[in-house]
């Protein structure tokens, strides 16, 4: 997978050369988005989007037109870095690149995106800042090939920066080969679609000792009875989901097979209770 990402912080994701690939040391250069890059799993590009500034300050904002605080990026400067970035960088026979515009008004980065930029051969994302950027950037952009606006939360961070390297390792970490456990994937929260957690956040894990500062490890993880293990790891699934996450027990519940007799028993000891055909909660 080849990953450009245009910035006026190229340094903020470690860049190592001239032609802006990262930094062994740098957010994407480390732990397992650092090994699958060195492998040549994915393949990442930083470009200062003020080289694409034609004036003497290399000026990539201005004042918004209709008045307002802040200064918003210039369509001109960004239309360049993304002519040349795409010009650059054509995988052959590959469907056309994505473009990825993180912004706090986009639609939400979940699981499920994640899952699908993990099956995509180009990815390129635009770091804006300020007020945004120039809308028609989006729009003109979207005459050539997909375009996602998307946000990682409600709140608003300085500039896209920070939500590309979350998305980025969110992706990564899906990629062929990269966890090195494909059966890390499915258990993870949100852990996709049909297993046993499915729609459901991760329940407590343990490890060595069996007692540290007298908390003991439950019992029914060292009983080597595996089905007992499965439902009790299941019953605090829904126990802390319905504690952090109650919105996706309701989402659980409205689908047909959702939630079981059991689960639905352990919502209502734990306090959540949810009637047959929907959510009371
Ligand atoms: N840029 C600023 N805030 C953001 C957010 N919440 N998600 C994605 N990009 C952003």
């Amino acid at each position: 997978m080849r990953i450009d990402i245009v910035t006026i912080f190229p340094g903020y994701f470690g860049v190592a050369d001239a032609g802006g690939r990262v930094a062994e040391s740098g957010p994407l250069g480390v732990s397992l988005i650092g090994k699958a890059a060195g492998r040549g799993d994915v393949d990442f590009r930083v470009h200062d989007l003020r080289s694409w500034a034609s004036d003497v300050h290399h000026t990539v904002d201005d004042t918004p037109f209709g008045g307002g605080p802040g200064m918003v990026m210039k369509a001109d400067v960004w239309g360049k870095a993304l002519d040349h970035v795409l010009a650059a960088a054509p995988v052959p026979g590959a469907a056309p690149a994505r473009l990825v515009v993180p912004t706090p008004s986009g639609r939400p980065f979940t699981q499920e995106t994640a899952a699908s930029y993990a099956g995509e051969g180009h990815l390129v994302f635009a770091c804006g800042r300020y007020e945004g950027i120039d809308s028609r950037l989006v729009a003109d952009a979207r005459t050539r090939m997909p375009v996602d606006e998307v946000s990682i939360g409600d709140y608003v961070l300085a500039g896209g920066e920070a939500a590309v390297v979350v998305i980025v390792e969110a992706v990564c970490r899906l990629l062929p080969g990269v966890l090195g456990n494909e059966q890390s994937h499915s258990d993870d929260s949100f852990g996709g679609t049909g297993g046993a957690m499915s729609g459901l956040l991760e329940g407590p894990v343990y490890t060595r000792p069996r007692t540290w500062r007298e908390h003991e490890v439950p019992d029914v993880l060292l009983s080597g009875n595996h089905r007992a293990i499965a439902r009790w790891q299941r019953d605090e699934a829904l126990r802390r989901t319905a504690v952090n996450r109650p919105d996706l027990i309701r989402r659980l519940a409205a689908t047909p097979e959702g939630l079981g007799k059991r689960d639905r028993q352990v919502l209502a000891d734990a306090g959540f209770p949810v009637d047959a055909e929907n959510v009371a909660h």
